[in-house]
C-alpha cells in the first residue's frame, strides 16, 4: 500500500503530525491538513510547534524525502485513499465532548473526494459517534463516497512515535470488513495485536483504557492519605502491589494527580455518556474528585505550613503536565501558580522544556506577574519555600546542599515525591511530600 496516498486532517496537532510524520517515515506518501495557516506555514519549514522527542527530525526527513506535504487547502486531500481524522474533541463546560470538528470534517472530506475514501477516526469520540457519522451521511447521499472507521490512538505525549511504531495494541471498529483491514495494514510495521470490532467497541475500548489509567492514579493517591496518616511511603506501598503481575507497577505513582489535555476530559466526557443513557458511574465520579482534592490539599498543607501565602516568596519546579513534554495545557501547574499569585506570594518558576519553547510566551500572558528562573537553582534561590510539581528527571540529580545554601527557608513541598524524606531531613531540608 505504500504507493497509496494518506491523508491527516489535524495535521498540526500533536496526534496529527505524529501521524504524519510517522506514516512518511514507513514510506508512505502523506498530506498532511490543517485550519492553522501559521502552523502549517512554519511546518514546511519543519518548525515542530511543540516539544516531542524526535518528531523534528521527522519532519525534516519527511520533507526532504518528498513524502510529508503540509497544506492549508483541504482539496490536497482529494485523492487520498485513506484519511486520518485527528481533529480535537474539547470538552463543553458539562463535561460531554464537542464534535464539530469531527462532523466537519467527516462531511468536508466525503464532499471533496475525487474516489471513495476511508476516515480513519482518530480523534476520541463519545460511544455511537462513528455509527452516527456513518448516518450522517447516508442522509447526505455521501455513504457511497466514505466509510468511517473508528481507530482510537493510544499515543502518549513524550513517548508518541515510539507508541505509534511499536503500539501495544490497533484497534478498529467499522462495518466494513475491508476498510477495516486496509486501516490495519498501513500502521501496523511491528506485529501488535490487532483488535477487529465494532464501532461502539472500539470507542468504548479508547474511553475504558484512559479511564483506567485514570482511576489507577486515583487509587493510589487515596492511599496515599492514609501512607501519610500511618507515616508510611507511598512509594515503597506502590512498588509493593506494582509487584503483582496481575496489577503491574504502571500507574501508580502518587503525587499530584493526572493533568493534561487527555485523561481528565475524557473522564469528565465519559461520565457526561454513563449520564447521557440513565447509568451512574459511581467509581469515575471518585476517580475524579480524588484528582481534583489532591490540588486543593496540596496548597491548603502550603498555605497552613507556611501560616499564610501573602509576601511569601516561592519557587516552582515545572511547569508542564508531564516530565518529557512542554505540554502546559491542563496542567496541575497553572491553577496551583495562579492560586499562589492571587493570594500574595511571589512565584518564579523554572521548567526545562517549557522555558526554552512557545508555550512560555503563551503562559507569561496568562500569568503576567509570574517569574521565570532560567535554572532551577535561580528558583529557589532565596525562596521561602521550593514546590516541586512536575518530576521532570533532571530535578532529581539536583545539587541539594547548593539548593537549600541558596534558599531562605530550606522547605521543600513535593507534588512529584522525587526525593526520599529520611535523606532530605539529614541534609536539612524540611521535606514535605505525598504519602510519605
Ligand atoms: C494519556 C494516555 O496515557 C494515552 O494513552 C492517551 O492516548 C492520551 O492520554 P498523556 O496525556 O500523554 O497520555 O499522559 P499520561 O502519561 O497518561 O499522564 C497523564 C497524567 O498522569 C500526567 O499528569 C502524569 O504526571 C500523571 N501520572 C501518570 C501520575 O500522576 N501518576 C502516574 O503513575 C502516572
Amino acid at each position: 500500500m505504500s504507493a497509496k496516498k494518506l491523508g491527516i486532517i489535524g495535521g498540526g496537532g500533536h496526534i496529527g503530525l505524529i501521524h504524519a510524520a510517522c506514516l512518511a517515515s514507513l514510506g508512505y506518501k502523506v498530506a498532511a491538513y490543517d485550519l492553522d495557516d501559521r502552523k502549517i506555514k512554519n511546518l514546511q519549514k519543519a518548525l515542530v510547534p511543540f516539544y516531542e522527542p524526535g518528531l523534528e527530525e521527522l519532519v525534516k526527513k519527511g520533507l526532504e524525502e518528498e513524502r510529508l506535504r503540509f497544506t492549508g487547502n483541504p482539496e490536497e486531500l482529494s485523492d487520498a485513499e485513506l484519511v486520518f481524522i485527528c481533529v480535537g474533541t474539547p470538552a463543553l463546560p458539562d463535561g460531554s465532548a464537542d464534535l464539530r470538528q469531527v462532523e466537519r470534517a467527516v462531511e468536508e472530506l466525503a464532499r471533496l473526494a475525487q474516489g471513495p475514501v476511508i476516515a480513519a477516526i482518530k480523534s476520541t469520540v463519545p460511544v455511537g459517534t462513528n455509527r452516527k457519522l456513518s448516518q450522517q451521511l447516508g442522509k447526505l447521499g455521501l455513504s457511497h463516497k466514505l466509510t468511517v472507521i473508528a481507530n482510537p490512538e493510544f499515543l502518549a505525549e513524550g513517548s508518541g512515535i515510539d507508541d505509534f511504531l511499536k503500539p501495544s495494541r490497533i484497534v478498529v471498529g467499522g462495518e466494513d470488513p475491508q476498510a477495516m483491514e486496509k486501516v490495519v495494514a498501513v500502521q501496523s510495521p511491528s506485529a501488535a495485536p490487532v483488535i477487529k470490532t465494532s464501532w461502539e467497541n472500539a470507542e468504548l475500548i479508547k474511553h475504558a483504557s484512559n479511564a483506567l489509567l485514570a482511576t489507577k492514579i486515583s487509587f493510589i493517591n487515596e492511599v496515599a492519605a492514609i501512607c501519610e496518616a500511618f507515616k508510611g511511603d507511598i512509594r515503597i506501598v506502590s512498588q509493593g502491589i506494582g509487584l503483582d503481575p496481575r496489577i503491574g507497577p504502571h500507574f501508580l505513582e502518587a503525587g499530584l494527580g493526572f493533568s493534561g489535555p487527555c485523561l481528565g476530559k475524557d473522564l469528565r466526557s465519559f461520565i457526561s455518556q454513563f449520564g447521557a443513557v440513565g447509568e451512574d458511574a459511581l467509581l469515575l465520579e471518585a476517580v475524579f474528585y480524588i484528582n481534583l482534592k489532591q490540588l486543593y490539599s496540596f496548597v491548603q498543607k502550603l498555605e497552613e505550613h507556611l501560616g499564610g501565602l501573602r509576601g511569601q516568596k516561592l519557587g516552582v519546579l515545572g511547569l508542564a503536565f508531564k516530565p518529557g513534554t512542554d505540554d502546559v495545557r491542563d496542567s496541575h501547574s497553572l491553577p496551583i501558580i495562579r492560586h499562589l499569585l492571587s493570594r500574595g506570594a511571589v512565584v518564579a518558576a523554572h521548567d526545562p522544556l517549557v522555558g526554552k519553547s512557545p508555550q512560555k510566551d503563551w503562559l507569561s500572558r496568562r500569568l503576567p506577574s509570574l517569574q521565570w528562573a532560567a535554572s532551577p537553582y535561580e528558583a529557589a534561590e532565596r525562596k521561602d519555600a521550593l514546590l516541586i510539581l512536575t518530576a521532570c528527571p533532571e530535578y532529581r540529580e539536583l545539587d541539594l546542599e547548593r539548593l537549600k545554601n541558596s534558599m531562605a527557608n530550606p522547605l521543600i513541598f513535593d507534588g512529584r515525591n522525587l526525593f526520599d524524606s529520611r535523606e532530605m531531613k539529614e541534609l536539612g531540608f524540611e521535606y514535605i511530600g505525598i504519602g510519605i
